[in-house]
């Protein structure tokens, strides 16, 4: 018989997993606290933007198999449980806030039928598992937890949940690796990598993953920053570096560093958990890494000093990018929507283009303005600044665009845009770690 499943927790991760488990056959039954978003997404309708995933989710809601719901009793029937909520930076330091994490588990423990299994997908500080499972063995003997980290990336979180480069499972017994071979079967048949890890051990390749991620960013912005120095172009000292398989040329683009909702928040939780467990010298280095990702911020707005005054209460700027990444349109700790609010912040008029990004920005950033349509954004701006790298921003003919502007100078903080068509066009052309 198909297993059925409840997904706890609907934003990006939940969303997306509960669609793709129902995409494999599965019955999943969607439940979170929020009735706007469960209303939404039972409409068939995605609460954020996902490439791909408002098509599966409309055509999955067509197969009666997937629900979503605010009413977690109805987790009854599903024999395996996956926690998909969220796991912020706490508001009074650098820890993660387990409060939805351990309300879930809570939550659903009055529901859960004998030989369930309760999956973990949150990103959690290592020793949250076994301490879950500690507690669901007092309220709920007959469940059983394990975890199951999850890689996706917004913008691919189809492809990345669906065929995924690993899969990989913390587990107590044999019992809960047999139920989630059952779940994954499908994938793993496509050859995908399976690995059977303990608890703190998958808990833990999750932030390490992250942190790695994130280290390698800050690397090549900490060399941007010496290029700078020198006289030196990060993009070429990237692309060489990166011919070798040993370091790789992913993740090697320089610019105004890494935002969203994971890598900043998971390398100071892990910091943060590392100093609770003795270990805080081993991590030291990612306080670094945190630092040389928001010094590189600070260097786009130096720029715009030195290009413009140290005094911008007379300057229009426009800001093409507020979300973290293109394809998405979250904008939570966005470096792009950051700098926009300190120039704000510095007596600027900001205007901020983004194509999928203005609504929740402006949720974020009342203050700031917007515009819909680039060539209003840019209309009497004194600077353009390129912080977030979506294909529209690479589409921009400078030519047409520079009757419009006041001033014909361009701030890449993306290395994304071709430095010899904005300069032939009679731009000033800026990028980080890149000097000539
Ligand atoms: C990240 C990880 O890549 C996923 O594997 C992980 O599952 C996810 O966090 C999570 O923990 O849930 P995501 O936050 O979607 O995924 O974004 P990334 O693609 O990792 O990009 C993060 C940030 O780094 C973006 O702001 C991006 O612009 C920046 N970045 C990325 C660079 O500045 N340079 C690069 O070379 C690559």
């Amino acid at each position: 018989m198909t297993l059925t499943l409840s997904v706890v927790g609907c934003g990006y991760l939940g969303a997306t997993h509960a669609a793709c488990m129902s995409s494999l056959g599965f019955t999943v039954i969607g439940v979170d606290t929020d009735p706007n978003k469960v209303e939404m997404l039972q409409n068939g309708e995605l609460p954020f933007y996902e490439p791909g995933l408002d098509t599966l989710l409309a055509q999955e809601m067509k197969t009666g198999r997937l629900s979503f719901t605010t009413d977690f009793s109805a987790v009854k029937d599903a024999d395996v449980h996956f926690v998909c909520v969220g796991t912020p930076q706490s508001k009074d330091g650098l820890a993660a806030d387990l409060t939805y994490v351990r309300s879930a588990v809570e939550a659903i423990a009055p529901y859960l039928k004998d030989g369930s299994l309760v999956v973990g997908k949150s990103t959690v500080p290592v020793g949250t598992a076994q301490s879950l499972r500690e507690q669901l063995a007092k309220n709920a003997p007959q469940a059983d937890l394990a975890w199951n980290p999850e890689f996706l990336r917004e913008g691919f979180a189809v492809e990345d949940t669906l065929t995924p480069n690993r899969l990989v499972v913390g587990v107590a017994n044999d019992r809960a690796e047999v139920i989630l071979k059952e779940v994954y079967e499908s994938i793993i048949a496509l050859g995908t990598p399976w690995i059977r890890a303990d608890l703190p051990t998958a808990e833990l390749v999750k932030v390490a993953a992250n942190s790695f991620l994130a280290t390698k960013i800050s690397f090549i912005n900490a060399m941007a920053e010496v290029c700078e120095a020198a006289g030196g172009d990060v993009t070429v000292l990237a692309q060489a570096i990166g011919y070798d398989p040993r370091i790789g040329n992913k993740f090697l683009q320089a610019g105004i560093g890494f935002g969203g909702g994971c890598l900043p928040k998971d390398i100071r939780a892990f910091m943060a958990r590392a100093e609770e467990l003795g270990a805080k010298q081993a991590l030291e280095f990612l306080r670094e890494i945190d630092a040389i990702n928001l010094r590189a911020r600070q260097r786009v707005i130096d720029v715009v000093r030195s290009e413009l005054s140290e005094d911008l209460t007379q300057y229009k700027i426009a800001v093409l990018g507020a979300t973290f990444k293109p394809d998405s349109d979250d904008v939570r700790d966005s470096p792009a929507l950051d700098i926009a609010a300190q120039l704000q912040a510095a007596g600027a008029t900001v205007v901020v283009h983004d194509p999928k990004g203005i609504e929740p920005a402006r949720k974020r950033f009342p203050n700031l303005e917007y515009a819909q349509v680039i060539t209003d954004a840019v209309k009497g701006a004194d600077l353009l600044l390129h912080l977030t790298e979506w294909k529209e921003y690479r589409a921009i003919d400078p030519s047409a665009i520079s009757a419009l502007v006041k001033n014909k100078i361009i701030i890449d903080g993306r290395n994304m845009l071709d430095r010899e068509l904005w300069r032939k066009s009679g731009w000033k052309f800026h990028a980080l770690g890149r000097t000539d």
